[in-house]
């Protein structure tokens, strides 16, 4: 069983600015190999959640990596292959272990055994009071040099795809994802991990081809999100969409665009789908499902643009 998404890698022509960007987000670099190859993961993880490497002259989605238990991953090969999908050697000597191979639309995938993420300790961070429901009695809310503005995990990833639904039945019946929402009958789909889960950890989103459109990393609270907003604008990071709700999910959302036209996310307050419940799936119209408010109106009118498409031929 999948419990995680783990990790993402993209091809980028210059690390650099990439280096300079999710540094500003709050994440730690880990140089894998000089020059050629950069990780980066949130304070406290032990493994890479974003892997750069260096390699051609435009972005390119490179893999994307889930985490499951080790029976999950045994049984995921076992119905890739009766499936016949290929099994493939990993990319490179240091990539993780487990299984690799490639989805409908080329996209390579991997599904290692790993440790679910650890529960947020609680403590971190103040519980939020609201009317008649006060968690958070004869303590301060706010201690001044507590909120670092540091993401806590990758949470969730959107990638294009030319074939919606082509993908949800592969990520659902082979790797055993389960659907979430859709928005507009299938012209967007969000799928959860099938135990406890975030409401989505991937989703994709209709295009000529597949592609990278945003990496999502969840704070601890609106304070936090704020504040890693104003770290990574002052160090030259590109406002994108937000603050605002979505309404597929229900989280906050404030979006920035990465170096590459692709884009980070903070998000916090997310719906959260227990693994021994039934979801209810809804579908969402556009306006809707993807925003209930937002500080700056509508999104970019780029929001939807898969800006590697070329890089796919
Ligand atoms: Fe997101």
């Amino acid at each position: 069983m999948i419990h995680s998404l783990r990790q993402f890698a993209l091809m980028v022509p210059d690390l650099e600015p990439g280096i300079e960007f999710y540094q500003a987000l709050g994440l730690n670099m880990n140089e894998r190999a000089p020059g050629l190859a950069v990780g980066f993961r949130c304070d406290g993880r032990e493994h890479d959640e974003i892997i750069l490497v260096k390699a051609g002259d435009s972005r390119k989605l490179h893999h994307i990596s889930f985490g499951a238990t080790p029976e999950g991953v045994g049984e995921i090969e076992a119905r890739l292959t009766a499936a016949g999908v290929e099994l493939l050697d990993k990319p490179a000597p240091d990539a993780d272990d487990g299984l690799w191979f490639r989805d409908p639309e080329g996209v390579l995938v991997n599904v290692t055994p790993a440790a679910a993420y650890p529960d947020h300790v609680p403590g971190d961070f103040p519980l939020a009071n609201r009317p008649g429901i006060t968690p958070r009695k004869d303590e301060r809310g706010i201690i001044p040099g507590k909120i670092t503005g540091r993401p806590r995990k990758f949470g969730h990833m959107i990638v294009f795809a030319k074939d919606v639904m082509a993908k949800v039945k592969f990520y659902t019946e082979l790797l055993g994802l389960k659907v979430s929402d859709y928005i507009e009958g299938g012209y967007a789909a969000f799928l959860h991990a099938p135990g406890d889960s975030d409401h989505h950890i991937l989703a994709f989103l209709p295009s000529e081809s597949p592609g990278f459109h945003h990496a999502s990393f969840e704070m601890d609270s609106a304070d936090h999100a704020a504040i890693g907003a104003k770290r990574l604008l002052e160090a030259n990071g590109r406002q994108a969409w937000g603050p605002g709700r979505h309404g597929v999910g229900a989280n906050y959302f404030h979006y920035f665009r990465d170096p590459w036209d692709g884009m980070a996310e903070y998000y916090w307050d997310m719906d959260f789908i227990s693994g021994d419940k039934e979801w209810d799936v809804s579908d969402w119209t556009k306006k809707e499902g993807m925003f209930i408010w937002s500080a700056d109106g509508m999104p970019p009118p780029d929001f939807g643009k898969n800006y590697e498409a070329e890089q796919w031929g």
